[in-house]
């Protein structure tokens, strides 16, 4: 968010400890103008600005017709450390396929939730490797600073949806983000197992020492998925013989994203093999590139009865827009704390925002 945008906006109101005090505005301005600063602190900062493009990222200029199948996203890495993190991550599980857990993110109010939330469960996963890949033009450095805390390997990248795509009805999420960690995994990645990981799903656990040994293909059943409450695919002799989703809409494998795992090594084997740019046809574009004949696909999850993945939708809340309290300010942590809902996207502060105001228990 520029300082532009912080300062444009509308009306809201803070709860918290409430203390009559005189009105003078100053302070307002005064965090108003720290605000301003600090944002422009955190544009210049060289650490926060460490996206750089990855050697030989491709990139063209929109066409003025788009075609789903059109590579049009660029790739921005953010991870200044990431040769050596690689290493390390290969000498420690060379016995244990390693898990690579593609996520596509974006900007909203409960991004950082969701990341929180998937970010501690996947560090209870040994031998996994998050690549979390923004659909920004640019790395967040708060989205940054979560996967550092987090201590598990990670790639950071972001790759955003071309601007054509956009502006359809129903736009392609989360397509740009995976075609690039499509494009990171084959520049770097020789062997392991790719899953790919919403950012608003529910996982299990046991889900990942299912998949870890992929030999090919594996599918599983993903929960809460339209009007069937799953998308399964259906066993029959230990073999996958169809699927049982309430969406066919003519696909060949009528999967989520989040039901199935591939082993690396069939990325190398079809090189080609992407996600095409059309909602809800992305899964199904893929698999038929790479599955070229059914009977690899392993089953998961008890022969496909076990639910281990549910896709699960978070209520989606504006982002406020606040005006600071006009109380005096400077030495009570409001300042901090407004710059940390600004950070993370939970709210906008802006001179037209909602007026806030502080309940202060005692005098300050
Ligand atoms: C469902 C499927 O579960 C997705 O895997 C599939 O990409 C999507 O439909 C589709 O076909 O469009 P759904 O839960 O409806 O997903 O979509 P979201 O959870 O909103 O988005 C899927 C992923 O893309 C999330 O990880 C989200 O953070 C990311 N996303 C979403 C973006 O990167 N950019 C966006 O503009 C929107
Ligand atoms: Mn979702």
């Amino acid at each position: 968010m520029t300082t532009g945008s912080m300062l444009s906006g509308s009306q809201g109101c803070l709860v918290g400890f409430s203390k009559p005090t005189v009105f003078t505005g100053a302070s307002a301005m005064f965090l108003l103008v720290y605000l301003a600063l600090w944002k422009y602190h955190d544009s210049t900062n060289p650490l926060l600005a460490s996206a750089s493009s990855l050697p030989g990222d491709e990139s063209r200029p929109l066409p003025g017709a788009h075609s789903p199948h059109d590579f049009l996203e660029r790739i921005m890495s953010c991870d200044p450390d990431e040769p050596k993190k690689e290493n390390v991550l290969l000498q420690k599980n060379e016995s244990m396929p390693i898990i690579y857990f593609v996520t596509p993110t974006y900007a909203r109010s409960v991004q950082m939730a969701e990341l929180t939330r998937l970010g501690q469960t996947l560090s209870s996963v040994p031998a996994l490797h998050w690549i979390l890949v923004e659909d920004a033009s640019k790395c967040n450095p708060i989205v940054g600073q979560l996967l550092r805390r987090l201590g598990i390997p990670f790639t950071h990248l972001a790759s955003e949806m071309p601007a054509a795509y956009k502006k359809l009805k129903i736009p392609p999420r989360g397509v740009s983000n995976r075609r690039a960690a499509l494009k990171w995994i084959r520049r770097n990645v020789k062997q392991g197992v790719l899953y790919f990981g919403d950012d608003d799903n529910s996982y299990d656990l046991r889900l990942f020492e299912e998949i870890r040994d992929t030999r090919n293909i594996s599918m599983f059943p993903v929960g809460l998925i339209g009007d069937y409450a799953v998308s399964a695919p259906v066993v029959h002799d230990g073999k996958v013989v169809g699927f049982y989703d309430s969406w066919p809409a003519g696909r060949r494998f009528a999967v989520d994203m989040a039901g199935f795992a591939v082993n690396i090594k069939l990325l190398h084997q079809f090189p080609n093999a992407t996600f095409i740019y059309e909602a809800g046809f992305e899964e199904d574009s893929f698999l038929q590139e790479i599955v070229t004949d059914a009977d690899f696909i392993e089953a998961k999850a008890a022969n496909c009865t076990e639910i281990l993945v549910w896709h699960t939708r978070t209520v989606q809340v504006p982002a406020a827009i606040l005006q600071p309290p006009t109380q005096t300010l400077t030495e009570t942590s409001i300042s901090a704390l407004l710059r940390r809902l600004d950070d993370m996207q939970l709210a906008t502060i802006s001179s037209k925002g909602k007026p806030s105001s502080v309940h202060y228990l005692t005098n300050v």
